[in-house]
């Protein structure tokens, strides 16, 4: 039961605010990127690494790899303006893959137990997404005015990795593309042809580093694993 994961890494970052693509900024003295690849290395059942990257950050990522011995990535295509831009990017360089997972760059904690689900999942099913259920009390508010409190039971957050048959996801975004569709994730991709997409619970730890906050969140994390 093997698959090949898509990381979108073409951002630039700029909530984080740094002057550079987050992705290169250090925890625990290596790159965000490098923690994210080291999951998809180790995992013996992902078969191949693809990369979407900015042109010009191309050659310093491949030498990252190669600094840290990161030997699956097969492409490293041109990322596009947007994240789903990036994605589709690398499945149009994608040969010969059953079950695609799309995982962002950003997000360093995931866990082999959740990806091992997504993966069962998807073969069984066609598409599944990690998330974990909603914490606060939720609210949907327009103009600054509380419109109703939503039931908090039925929300998730949604995280990545998104788990799809690979023939799926590439003719949901063709689709997409086709009539200018720009989802946020790709689940909305594949929803709005009406598939059913799974949920796999997910960790609270799988935080997408995105401000500066959460690269102290994500330095405590690897603090607490360490214990
Ligand atoms: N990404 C991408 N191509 C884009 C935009 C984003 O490949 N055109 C990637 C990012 O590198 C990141 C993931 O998608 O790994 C999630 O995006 P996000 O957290 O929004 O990162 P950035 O777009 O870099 O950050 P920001 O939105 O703050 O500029
Ligand atoms: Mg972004």
């Amino acid at each position: 039961m093997g698959y090949e994961v898509v990381l979108p890494a073409a951002g630039s970052g700029k909530r984080m605010g740094a002057g550079k693509n987050k992705l290169f900024l250090p925890l625990a003295n290596k790159p965000i990127l490098i923690h994210t690849l080291e999951v998809f290395e180790k995992d013996p059942k992902c078969t191949g690494i693809y990369l979407a990257v900015k042109p010009e950050e191309r050659e310093y990522i491949q030498n990252l790899l190669n600094e840290y011995g990161i030997t699956k990535v097969k492409g490293l295509p041109n990322g596009g303006e947007e994240r789903q831009h990036s994605v589709h990017a690398c499945l149009k360089v994608m040969k010969d893959v059953e079950i695609v997972l799309v995982h962002d760059a950003a997000r360093p904690f995931i866990l082999q137990s959740v990806i091992d689900r997504l993966v069962e999942t998807a073969y069984e099913k066609g598409a599944a997404i990690a998330g974990v259920r909603a914490k606060d009390t939720m609210k949907k508010v327009r103009d600054g005015i509380i419109v109703e409190t939503v039931e908090r039971d039925d929300l998730w957050a949604i995280q990545t990795p998104q788990a799809f048959r690979f023939e799926l996801l590439l003719h949901a975004e063709d689709v997409a593309e086709k009539v200018g569709f720009l989802g946020t994730d790709e689940a909305m991709l594949v929803e709005r042809l009406g598939y059913e997409i799974h949920i796999v619970e997910s960790s609270y730890e799988n935080i997408k580093i995105t401000t500066k906050e959460d690269l102290v969140f994500g330095e405590a994390i690897l603090r607490n694993r360490q214990l």
